[in-house]
């Protein structure tokens, strides 16, 4: 049964994203910074209560993200933390992992508003299969916010010029307490008339950039759009395997996860790991992002307004199964294969009990975007748990 939310979101849907990215964090994250709950915070606020704040008090982790030291292995994938302030309210509500939104090599505009609308499979259940008809036929979306929650995301990956972009992350990194980790995530940025040596360049610029901040461990997002009509760069793993090749080369030995969306081929899923991980270019895969899928109003048209938005990722609840068959997939093959990488379960985690049931189908961490959204003191409910 679903019924209606009532935590307001840290990241507010009924505001543009320029606007969340000035005054937001909102609800209890804007609470955790010291500032208003209903309107948000200023730089100046939040300046000031940081510099009032405490030192945390020195203690051992318990476990470790890529051997860094953490206390939870659970936290808020690339996304929602726009910037400093949004990492920082999320390390002070107990997200002992913060992924800053992903970066690009040059400032990049967001889609138009609205950006996020409820969406409801047809299921009881509420939830999407990435091969069913559903996705092309058309799935309700509308702006009843219920529970278990499901939201279209539909940004196209904004970003800020690096020159804003680097000091704030290296700020972000600096308010990490004892026992967590910041994680900066960055996407190659595709032109019309570029080259494949172009597009390369671009993703070893901005990994370069991202290293300027200190960064100890980065993730690149591959569930980017790629060339053709609904591709995905990780739909081409030979490209990724060309891509983190450079990359790595750039970054020695920082640990280099990729994002990576559903790949409902076994075959497929066996090559991407044998051409990254397997030659070494890859120490972890963050799975899933988002499904994708034909987002309709209540009279059957088109819900999010705009050439190219017929269709929109999908986040939430209805996700769950596809992230957590990613999951188990990537854990079988890394022990037939013997290989070692890490693996991060994303996708539909709004309770406790999801985030143990990642844990238990491999995942050696766990993050939530959606259901830290709308329960902003999820990670305290894990650690209560
Ligand atoms: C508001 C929002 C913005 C997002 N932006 C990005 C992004 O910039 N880069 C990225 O790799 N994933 C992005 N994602 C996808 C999430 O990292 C995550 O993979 C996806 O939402 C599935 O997790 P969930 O079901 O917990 O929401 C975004 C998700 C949301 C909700």
């Amino acid at each position: 049964m679903s019924e209606e939310t009532t935590a307001t979101p840290f990241y507010d849907v009924d505001r543009t994203y320029e606007d969340n990215y000035a005054s937001g964090p909102f609800g209890a994250f804007a609470e955790a910074l010291g500032g208003d709950a209903k309107d948000g915070v200023t730089a100046d606020q939040v300046a000031r209560t940081l510099n009032e704040s405490a030192p945390e008090a020195a203690h051992t982790p318990a476990e470790s993200f890529f051997g860094i030291p953490v206390d939870l292995p659970f936290g808020i994938p690339a996304g929602p933390l726009l910037n400093e302030r949004y990492t920082t309210a999320a390390f002070r509500m107990g997200y002992d992992l913060a992924v800053y939104k992903t970066v690009r090599s040059h400032a990049w505009g967001c889609n138009p508003f609205p950006n996020v609308l409820a969406v409801h499979p047809r299921s009881a259940d509420g939830i999407l299969d990435p091969g069913s008809d559903e996705c092309d036929d058309g799935v309700l979306a509308d702006h009843r916010f219920e529970t278990p929650i499901s939201i279209s995301n539909s940004f196209g990956v904004p970003s800020q010029d690096p020159d804003v972009w680097q000091p704030d992350m290296q700020r972000a990194m600096e308010r990490a307490g004892v026992g967590q980790l910041l994680v900066p995530s960055f996407q190659g940025s595709r032109h019309d008339g570029m080259t494949a040596a172009e597009y390369v360049a671009d993703h070893v610029t901005t990994a370069r950039l991202v290293m300027e901040t200190g960064a100890h461990v980065m993730e690149m997002n591959t569930s980017c759009p790629n060339e053709g009509h609904n591709r995905l760069l990780c739909h081409a793993p030979d490209q990724v395997s060309t891509i983190t090749e450079a990359v790595k080369n750039e970054i020695g030995d920082t640990p280099l996860i990729i994002k990576l969306a559903y790949l409902p081929s076994d075959g497929d899923l066996e090559y991407m790991v044998r051409v990254t991980a397997g030659r070494g270019l890859v120490q972890g895969f963050s799975t899933i992002n988002t499904i994708s899928a034909k987002l309709v109003d209540a009279q059957g048209a088109q819900a999010l307004p705009g050439a190219g938005r017929d269709r929109s990722g999908v986040c939430g609840a209805a996700i769950k199964p596809s992230g957590l068959d990613m999951v188990r997939r990537l854990a079988a093959l890394r022990e037939r294969l013997g290989l070692d990488y890490g693996i991060i379960g994303v996708g539909g985690v709004t309770t406790p009990a999801d985030y143990a049931e990642y844990r238990a189908a491999g995942a050696d961490a766990v993050m939530s975007a959606t259901g830290a959204m709308w329960n902003p003191g999820l990670a305290r409910q894990i650690k209560q748990s």
